[in-house]
């Protein structure tokens, strides 16, 4: 969460600008059927109480943000309401080799569980893009973070919204969206589903000075291939 935080905080104390629609963080609001999306994983470090989101891409391997990397993390599958949690399960982080924490690049991480989740009809995995795949430009993302940039509001039960791609953010190892909608503290290492693929990992908030319209930054999945593919295969 500390990229996140940090750079959502930092640009809010520079732009303060009124009248952005901000009642609304992720995801400006609705909530998810219970257990409609059952590869989304709930992170939480006991010690430090930071909290992020992740999905599960195979039986022992939960994705998220490299800045989600704490001492204590146990991930919790199957849920809808944190007030509910399930049996945590310990992991084994392995942040992306590359990632620097402020700034925001290589925002990648895989936790393998220590033991292999038993998929149900509430816990399944979700596969990863194909290689050279494109990204359709309809996504969603969902998450338990803030419901308001501003404001400390984590939603106990999961939420979602639909996000369109905007083109003049993404880089090569980003995509982006924009506006009042969208993932915000707390929703770090949730999945970006475009089309019905996971290609993105919220990563971080900047406000746009000249405009004062939140821009959140993904992780982009495809990018990060090789060592994806690397890392799993390498702990099998
Ligand atoms: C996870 O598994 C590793 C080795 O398999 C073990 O050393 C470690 O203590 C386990 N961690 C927890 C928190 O159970
Ligand atoms: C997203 O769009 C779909 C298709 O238009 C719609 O059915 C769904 O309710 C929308 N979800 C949200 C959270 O607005
Ligand atoms: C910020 O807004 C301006 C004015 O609409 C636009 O030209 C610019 O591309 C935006 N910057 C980003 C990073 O989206």
């Amino acid at each position: 969460m500390s990229i996140f935080w940090f750079i959502t905080t930092l640009l809010l104390l520079h732009s303060c600008t009124p009248g952005v629609g901000m009642d609304h963080g992720i995801v400006n609001g609705k909530k998810s059927i219970p257990h409609s999306r059952p590869y989304m994983v709930y992170i939480y470090d006991k010690q430090t109480h930071k909290t992020c989101g992740g999905f599960l891409i195979r039986e022992d391997f939960v994705m998220t943000a490299a800045h989600c990397k704490q001492d204590n993390l146990m991930v919790y599958l199957g849920v809808d309401d944190t007030e509910d949690l399930p049996k945590g399960i310990p992991v084994l982080a392995i942040p992306h080799p590359d990632f620097a924490n402020m700034k925001g690049y290589d925002d990648i991480m895989l936790l393998k569980l220590n033991k292999s989740a038993t998929l149900n009809k509430n816990v399944k995995t979700i596969g990863l893009p194909k290689k050279g795949e494109a990204i359709p430009s309809n996504c969603m993302a969902m998450g338990w973070g803030w419901q308001e940039y501003t404001h400390m509001s984590p939603s106990s039960v999961l939420k979602e919204a639909n996000l369109t791609l905007i083109q003049n953010c993404a880089t090569p190892h980003t995509i982006c969206t924009e506006g009042g909608t969208g993932p915000a503290q707390g929703d770090s290492g949730g999945p970006l589903i475009c089309g019905n693929v996971p290609h993105g990992i919220v990563s971080y908030n900047i406000v746009n000075k000249s405009t004062g319209v939140y821009i959140t930054m993904y992780t982009k999945i495809s990018h990060y291939y090789q060592w994806i593919h690397d890392t799993m295969r390498g702990s099998l």
